[in-house]
């Protein structure tokens, strides 16, 4: 595996294997890398000959009293891994190769990013677009792969791609959980014992509503009730859950492509989560214990 620190070196690999006809695949991440993680490089694998994944904790995403200092890091782990599962090159630019100077023209994301986790921490989605904007423009790659976990995140990127006419393809790949529900994040890592048995209340939410849904219920408001009473668990802080469309919009009725997405704080850990109804929980990637 090439390990690459230069935006340089990584544009001009990636030229060069373009130029040799191979498409490229990316996976962008801040690192401390999980299943999660490496099934988006499976996706990756599976759409093009060679596939680059990115490790760099964007400050530009991170408000002032969120947990940029502390964000879990450990490149020679995330470098065994991504070896083993067959990344074809590791970029680790640092702050200095990113942001040789404080940024000051950012991607303004719109009104999708003004709803739900953007309106718990503003400027995130402008700081996550305009990164991921730069780490396109220079892998360049044929397709990018993102997970549904961060489903705004994710509608908000293939958004940004369609809107700016970037030229590749952006996928969405499944969550990943553990047997018990548990949707796989870095941030999983915070959680101690009792707080880990806290965190299933997120999941076990998503699953009574869908279950609701499944039983003939589609109102988004008693759907609404009946996640949040199971929400409403010992050590949890529910943030919201909602029953959005692909934009983000409330729904009126829900339907197999309505979304509900979760977040909640477990002590100081704040997670999110969510279903597609008509694929459900169980359609979602499920791997043992991490
Ligand atoms: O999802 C993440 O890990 C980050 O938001 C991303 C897309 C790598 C941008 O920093």
């Amino acid at each position: 595996m090439l390990d690459l620190t230069t935006p340089k070196d990584m544009r001009a690999w990636s030229r060069a294997e373009r130029a040799r006809g191979r498409s490229v695949g990316f996976v962008p991440t801040m690192g401390a890398l999980h299943e999660g993680h490496l099934l988006l490089v499976d996706r990756a694998k599976q759409r093009t000959d060679r596939v680059v994944l990115s490790v760099f904790v964007n400050p530009l995403q991170f408000g002032p009293q969120e947990d940029f200092a502390k964000y879990p890091r450990d490149v020679a782990r995330d470098t065994q891994l991504a070896a083993e599962r067959g990344v074809d090159c590791l970029f680790v630019p640092d702050g200095t190769a990113m942001y040789p100077e404080q940024p000051l023209v950012r991607v303004a994301p719109g009104p999708m990013a003004d709803t739900l986790e953007g309106a718990v921490r503003p400027g995130h989605f402008a700081g996550v677009l305009t990164v991921v904007a730069k780490l396109l423009h220079i892998v360049e790659p044929d397709v990018a792969v993102f997970g549904r976990k961060d489903f705004q995140q994710a509608m908000l990127v293939r958004r940004m791609a369609a809107d700016l006419d970037f030229p590749l393809e952006v996928e969405i790949a499944p969550t990943v959980r553990e047997l018990d529900g548990l949707a796989l994040s870095s941030r999983n890592a915070y959680l101690g014992g009792d707080q880990r048995r806290s965190a299933l209340a997120l999941s076990r939410a998503l699953r009574a509503v869908e279950q609701a849904w499944r039983s003939g219920e589609a109102d988004p408001k008693t759907l609404q009730r009946r996640g949040m009473d199971v929400l409403r668990a010992p050590g949890v802080a529910p943030d919201y859950l909602e029953l959005v469309d692909e934009q983000l919009h409330p729904v009126r009725r829900a339907d197999a492509r309505t979304v509900v997405v979760i977040a909640a704080r477990i002590g100081a850990t704040r997670l999110i989560d969510n279903v597609v109804l008509g694929e459900g929980i169980a359609s979602d990637v499920a791997v043992r214990g991490m």
